[in-house]
């Protein structure tokens, strides 16, 4: 498997130029159909001999793979449908008292946002909002600011949804830990598209999904805990599967790895693709892809300043952004932008709460065509 191979594998391609990857990437051929290939296997009856444990087997593989994706433990990594499990994980696993507060950023996900807002009803508990600015500095100054003895914890992107901006994430990690305070990292925007690595980051908590950037089955995605934090957490949703033992008049002893917040039966298939996605990036090496989507940004970025008008919301530079360009036209909403590029056969996201700017997610697919076809259609608006 190799770079190119990817949009040859991924048919949407030959309609439209995708760039909705941020949101829901398109699937990788072959991935979908060994997903198929183990749901059909699964579904033949799981209490048929070696058919469960088969599944388990491809389940514990993709552990394995996450945790090596990340340069973290298997022990360390949950498996589960989304970024958002892994935020209610934290949030929910918290001993709140009134008057506690949260960091998050001005620009989270509402799965980063209303978890939080729901706890200011229930626990009484405040949110405070980091404004993410360019000036890492001031951003640094104002978040050491907003740190206090009541700050239970930090819950902020790695890479900013709305416009791609990379988070000084390390900086902020260790500003909290300075001050004993945890931090979860949302990986949604990063996982996939710039390098993500838990020792470097040396974050608690991270969060991330399968089905952006990885291009895994949708539902896919999972979340780490360092190893010493995974007793800090108290689990609220556990069952079948998250015990080491238990007995019949309520003794229960938890398992010790990251594992003990996953009950229950799950969709083993769409794990076992998201393995096999996993497979591909290693084949294919996650520099490659690294640096093809940062040559292709800087291009788009460069095409796009061109057309008059227009305004980049993104950090000129990959190192300071991501996949994403997020840009604006005077004189035109949203809405009407994305409309006219979807009649060209351009697909992008509008960004909710503003009504001007359009997110552009880039990836290995998106070829010299897709820049054109995109560039063309933003100068052609009617
Ligand atoms: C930064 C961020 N966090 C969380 C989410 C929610 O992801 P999921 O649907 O996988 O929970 C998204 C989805 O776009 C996101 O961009």
């Amino acid at each position: 498997m190799q770079l190119s191979d990817i949009r040859r594998l991924t048919p949407i391609t030959q309609e439209y130029a995708y760039f909705q990857s941020s949101g829901f990437s398109p699937k990788i051929e072959p991935v979908i159909e060994e997903t198929n290939r183990w749901a059909q296997f699964h579904n033949a009856g799981g209490a048929a001999p070696g058919i469960n444990d088969k599944m388990l087997e491809g389940f514990e593989a993709t552990r394995d793979k996450v945790a090596q994706s990340m340069n973290a433990d298997s022990d360390e990594i949950v498996l589960g449908e989304n970024t958002t499990i892994g935020i209610n994980i934290v949030a929910n696993g918290i001993n709140w008292q009134a008057g506690d507060n949260v960091i998050l950023s001005d620009k989270e996900h509402p799965g980063n946002r209303i978890t939080w807002y729901s706890h200011v009803q229930r626990y009484g508990i405040e949110l405070r909002f980091l404004e993410v600015v360019h000036d890492e500095e001031q951003m640094l100054e104002q978040f050491e600011r907003m740190l206090d003895g009541r700050t239970r914890v930090v819950s902020i992107s790695q890479v900013c949804r709305r416009t791609g901006q990379r988070l000084p994430a390390r900086a902020l990690v260790d500003l909290a830990h300075e001050r004993g305070v945890p931090v979860l990292l949302d990986g949604a925007q990063a996982y996939g598209a710039v390098p993500v690595d838990m020792r470097e980051l040396d974050c608690d908590f991270y969060a991330f999904s399968g089905h952006k950037y990885i291009m895994a089955p949708q539902g896919t995605g999972g979340f780490y805990v360092r190893r010493d934090r995974i007793p800090w957490i108290q689990p609220s949703w556990i069952g079948s599967h998250s015990q080491k033992e238990f007995d019949l008049v309520g003794g229960l002893t938890l398992l010790d790895e990251a594992k003990r917040f996953e009950f229950g039966t799950r969709n083993l298939a769409d794990q076992i693709g998201f393995g096999k996605a996993l497979d591909f990036w290693e084949e294919i090496g996650w520099g490659n892809v690294f640096s093809y989507i940062a040559d292709y940004t800087d291009r788009l970025k460069e095409a796009l300043l061109d057309v008059p008008g227009l305004k980049v919301h993104t950090p000129l530079r990959y190192g300071k952004s991501s996949g994403i360009v997020t840009f604006s036209l005077k004189g035109y909403t949203s809405a009407a932008i994305q409309e006219h590029l979807k009649e060209n056969k351009v697909l992008v996201a509008p960004l909710e709460l503003d009504g001007t700017m359009i997110r552009v997610s880039t990836h290995v697919f998106n070829n010299g065509d897709d820049l054109e076809r995109l560039v063309a259609g933003v100068r052609g608006m009617p």
